[in-house]
């Protein structure tokens, strides 16, 4: 099988890039992860291009002298890089129109709420704030709106009683492992 190369965005922990990367390591998982991107230069989720043995390209917004240089040098490493697909995973910048117009691949990202519900932050505090039953994550492609574009694939789980932020923040990331690679095989495949 010839793997596309994939680019994985990460601005922390990068559990989710982790888990990409196990994932890829099978044969007939169709990417295989060339690059990591981190807009955070001391992002932990780092630690896994020394693990793993992959590129990183730390990269420092406050560099650059406006968005539009940030996102062209993106573009130029990707592109020396030929990445063909990009999963942002807990990266923190909004990716411009033009960045998304301007790269040739598809580019996916993860979000732990059951979208459209709770597009943007805290979303584990603001389901139990409204009391919902159900939580749980969405794979989706990345358009120019945020949190909006067309869903891949989406796992859900039952909230429990005394459940808290974290503890559902937690549940719901082990539910990210298994989605995020699950809708790479099914666009792929
Ligand atoms: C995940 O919850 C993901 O859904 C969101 O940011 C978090 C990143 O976590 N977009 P990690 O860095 O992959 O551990």
């Amino acid at each position: 099988m010839i793997k596309k190369n994939c680019a994985v965005f990460i601005s922390g922990r990068g559990s989710n890039l982790e888990s990409l990367i196990k994932e890829a390591d099978n044969d007939n998982f169709p990417i295989q992860i060339k690059l990591i991107i981190s807009d955070n230069i001391n992002a932990i989720g780092l630690k896994f291009s020394k693990t793993f043995n992959i590129d990183s390209y730390p990269i420092d917004y406050s560099s650059f002298k406006n968005k539009k240089e940030f996102e062209q040098n993106l573009l130029n490493k990707l592109r020396n890089k030929n990445i063909e697909l990009i999963c942002l995973a807990g990266f923190m910048q909004i990716l411009s129109s033009e960045f998304i117009t301007s790269f040739s691949g598809p580019i996916l990202n993860i979000h732990p709420s059951l979208l459209p519900k709770y597009k943007g932050l805290n979303t584990h505090q603001r389901a139990l704030d409204n009391n919902d039953k159900v939580a749980g994550c969405t794979v989706h492609f990345v358009s120019e709106e945020l949190d909006s574009g067309e869903i891949i694939l989406q796992k859900s789980l039952k909230i429990n009683e005394n459940e808290t932020a974290e503890t559902l923040m937690n549940r719901v990331l082990r539910l990210e492992h298994q989605a995020y690679p699950e809708a790479i095989k099914q666009i792929f495949s």
